[in-house]
């Protein structure tokens, strides 16, 4: 659902996806959420190694193909995407080889680097956490992601994935990506809505051909600093909802579209799952009245050093 969008290699990718990170999740939610959403007509699932629930990804989509047989695995874009801790050439294939069998799939359709930051792992391939509870940083592939990109192209040569892409990425990084990618990233995946619209940066990442994909398209991670406010409270976005007889998510997400990206909102209610994908369209208007929400907000708001000890972003003034 939502319209298709050609990718820079040629691959169409439906714009409206699921997202597929649980936070809380109990076993068993992301198996029924994925089903729910293949019934509500969502043609393209967003998921990561670190979300632990690919297996669930894999068998949600699995009995809905097996229920309806009119839709085949083709028909769905399946993103993953390679953890922090796992960015050394031998570990990126073993990584998407691990999700491809969680998900039940011989290929997957985009493979992204999930952050620009590379860290140390333990020998049984677990994440390494330091004395002060943070990652260890990889230095070197941290700086210099060519080897990692490198491995990236590799299982795209296999055609073990459609699409190579990255997540989290700056445009600093970005422009130090280009210079030795043989294979162009088709998309960056980073989170964007209102109170952190990205406008500049979307243009920008447009402008290389680079599609920009919006996580927590809804506001989920809603926090301005300092203030607390947060976007599914804000009175100026729920009366454009009211006045359109919309849903706020529906409206926002019908905001990321307008602007000519891809959205990924996520829901555990099925309810919630089918009604977001019940896409609307703004007037110019209504999409003027978002677009002045979204004026003069934050860049960008998550500081990633309290996390991974390091800080992917440039300090916010
Ligand atoms: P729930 O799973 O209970 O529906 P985002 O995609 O921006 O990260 O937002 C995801 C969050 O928004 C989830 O907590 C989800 O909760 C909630 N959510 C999803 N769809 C809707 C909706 N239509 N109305 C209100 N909340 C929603």
């Amino acid at each position: 659902t939502g319209p298709i969008i050609k990718l820079n290699n040629g691959l169409e990718m439906p714009s409206l996806g699921f997202g597929t990170f649980a936070n809380e999740g109990s076993k068993g939610e992301t198996h029924k959420a994925v089903v729910a959403a293949l019934s509500a007509g969502y043609r393209h699932l967003d998921c990561a190694w670190f979300y632990l629930n690919e297996d669930e990804v894999g068998s949600g989509m699995r009995e809905y193909l097996a229920a309806n047989p009119d839709v085949k695995r083709s028909d769905i874009f399946i993103t993953t995407k390679v953890w922090n801790h796992l960015h050394e050439p031998a570990d990126v294939e073993w990584s998407l080889k691990n999700s491809l069998e969680k998900l039940q799939t011989a290929y997957v359709d985009g493979f992204l680097v999930h952050w620009p930051i590379a860290a140390e792992k333990n020998e049984d391939r677990t994440v390494k956490i330091g004395a002060d509870g943070k990652y260890i940083i990889k230095e070197d592939l941290t700086e210099n992601p060519e080897p990692t990109w490198r491995a990236m192209e590799s299982l795209y040569d296999a055609g073990l994935t459609k699409s190579i892409g990255v997540s989290n990425w700056t445009q600093e990084g970005l422009e130090s990506l280009l210079k030795f990618a043989k294979v162009r990233p088709a998309v960056n995946q980073i989170e964007i809505h209102p109170f952190l619209p990205q406008t500049e940066f979307s243009k920008y990442l447009l402008s290389k051909a680079i599609v920009p994909v919006a996580y927590s398209p809804l506001g989920s991670q809603d926090q301005v600093p300092g203030t607390g406010e947060k976007v599914s409270t804000n009175k100026d976005l729920i009366a454009i909802a009211e006045r359109k007889g919309a849903t706020l998510a529906q409206v926002l997400i019908a905001w990321g579209l307008k602007r000519g990206y891809a959205v990924l909102p996520k829901s555990s209610n099925p309810g919630r799952i089918e009604s977001n994908a019940k896409l609307i369209e703004l007037t110019d208007e209504e999409f003027g009245a978002v677009n002045k929400v979204a004026e003069g907000r934050a860049t960008r708001f998550v500081n990633m050093k309290d996390t991974f000890g390091y800080n992917v972003w440039p300090e916010e003034a």
